[in-house]
């Protein structure tokens, strides 16, 4: 009895490690272990930036089971998104639409992340999760890059519905709804006519609103999201530098803001396939047709002292000369929004810093898929953050072992589910048909 007790009341100590642990034996049973790590074996730490820059490592989804995953998990319309375009005439046009789009001068794009901020924030505090609390802003940030207007409370909530279902089905928290996503297609598609430069004309009207509903209603929300929230879960897991961004200037906050992004990188693994041979020496090659596995964290890590400690003087030197990588490889299709994503993170930080005192208990993990609970607390309210923080460690940990139990079930049933529908391999197989 005391046994069943002891096993009962010990479960969030053991029990998530060893599902995690289980959840990456099933995936790559089901997936096979198609993939080249980088670094790994192969190509070391020194050449990883060498090897991504090659020209022959710039195939983006034909030819990877891997695809076939990601087109799932980022339906509808896959095939129109920006990142898995392969290089050529509609990646081109599509590329400029989207440099077109983000192409916001600096003063512009604070403004309007403290005009969404002002609408998105009011009435919020107490017990949160940063990731909730932060998507409407990007929603309303988006919308109006590409719309030019303030963005109505319907389409506010079809983005965040839309941007929370890709995340969620990502993180295997959630599965997949279908219906919800296709409702911001539909809305896209009505509002075509209105987007504030003209999209690219040898794109049908369905085609287009895939190609919005892709990088700006899903990649820019849940990336923006998810950087966010990391960047307030360091705040305020760490009250001295909390307090010295809060008064400090913006050199400090970026600094901040590339040590959150080399600690918690939001892509794991930035998959390639080679396109023809890359050669490593005299002897070896990398064949054409490879997986390229491009591991984030681990390059990362590499090269850093005590790497997994949080310190954001490592960046008084130029990031340049760090392994450092958060927004891609110049050379190889790196994020197009490279320049305006900080310059908005650092005014939503700011506005966000103004109004609460941030304080969190709650694990923060790369994937961070408890959302990131924190308690905000308005400037100049008293502070009573004991009983919350202890009541916060608690949740998390019980909330843990349920959750892990869940992304190993939804995360098996996806995988499957996903080499079932086989959608990036039909896709290319049609292509070639017709
Ligand atoms: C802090 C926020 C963001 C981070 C850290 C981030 C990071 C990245 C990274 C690492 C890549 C390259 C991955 C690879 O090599 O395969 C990428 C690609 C991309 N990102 Fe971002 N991103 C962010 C925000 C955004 C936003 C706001 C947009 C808005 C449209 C965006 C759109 C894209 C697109 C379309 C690509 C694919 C580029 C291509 O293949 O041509 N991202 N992002």
């Amino acid at each position: 009895m005391l046994l069943a007790l002891a096993v009962v009341v010990s479960l969030p100590w053991w029990l998530p490690g060893r599902v995690v642990a289980l959840r990456v034996r099933v995936f790559n049973r089901i997936n096979g272990d198609e993939g080249i790590p980088v670094p790994g074996d192969l190509v070391g730490i020194d050449r990883f930036k060498e090897v991504y820059s090659h020209p022959n490592a710039s195939g983006r989804s034909k030819g990877a089971a891997l695809s076939d995953l990601f087109w799932y998990w980022l339906s509808p319309g896959p095939e129109m998104h920006q990142e898995h375009l392969e290089a050529g005439e509609r990646y081109d046009a599509v590329a400029r639409t989207t440099r077109g789009l983000l192409a916001v001068p600096r003063a512009e794009a604070e403004e309007l992340t403290r005009r969404c901020a002002a609408r998105t924030l009011a009435g919020v505090r107490g017990l949160v999760r940063l990731r909730d609390v932060v998507m409407p802003l990007w929603a309303e940030f988006s919308y109006e890059l590409v719309f030019a207007e303030p963005c109505p409370r319907e389409a506010r909530d079809l983005i965040v519905g839309n941007a929370d279902d890709v995340v969620s089905s990502l993180k295997c928290t959630g599965l997949r709804h279908m219906e919800r996503r296709r409702r911001l297609t539909r809305y896209l598609l009505g509002r075509l006519s209105q987007v504030r430069i003209p999209l690219p004309a040898g794109l049908s009207p369905q085609e287009q609103a895939y190609y919005l509903h892709g990088a700006f209603f899903t990649t820019a929300v849940v990336q923006m999201s998810e950087a966010t929230a990391h960047l307030l879960m360091v705040l305020a897991q760490h009250p001295g530098v909390q307090d010295k961004a809060r008064t400090g200037d913006d050199r400090y906050l970026d600094q901040v803001m590339a040590e959150t992004l080399r600690l918690y990188p939001l892509f794991g693994i930035a998959h390639r396939i080679t396109t023809g041979e890359i050669p490593l020496d005299e002897h070896t090659a990398i064949p054409a047709g490879s997986v390229l596995c491009f591991d984030y964290p681990e390059f990362h890590r590499a090269g850093f002292p005590d790497p997994g400690h949080f310190d954001p003087g490592r960046f008084d030197r130029p990031a340049k000369e760090l392994n450092h990588i958060p927004f891609g490889i110049a050379a190889n299709r790196p994020c197009p929004a490279w320049r305006l994503a900080p310059i908005a993170m650092r005014a939503a930080a700011r506005e966000v810093l103004h109004r609460y005192a941030l304080d969190s208990s709650a694990a923060h993990t790369r994937s961070l898929p408890n959302r990131g609970p924190c308690l905000l607390t308005p400037m100049g309210a008293p502070r009573r953050v004991r009983p919350a923080l202890a009541f916060m460690r608690v949740r998390d940990r019980w909330e843990d072992v349920w959750r892990s139990l869940v992304q190993l079930v939804l995360g098996t049933y996806m995988v499957w589910d996903a080499r079932r529908q086989r959608l990036c391999e039909r896709h290319f197989h049609h292509s070639a048909e017709n």
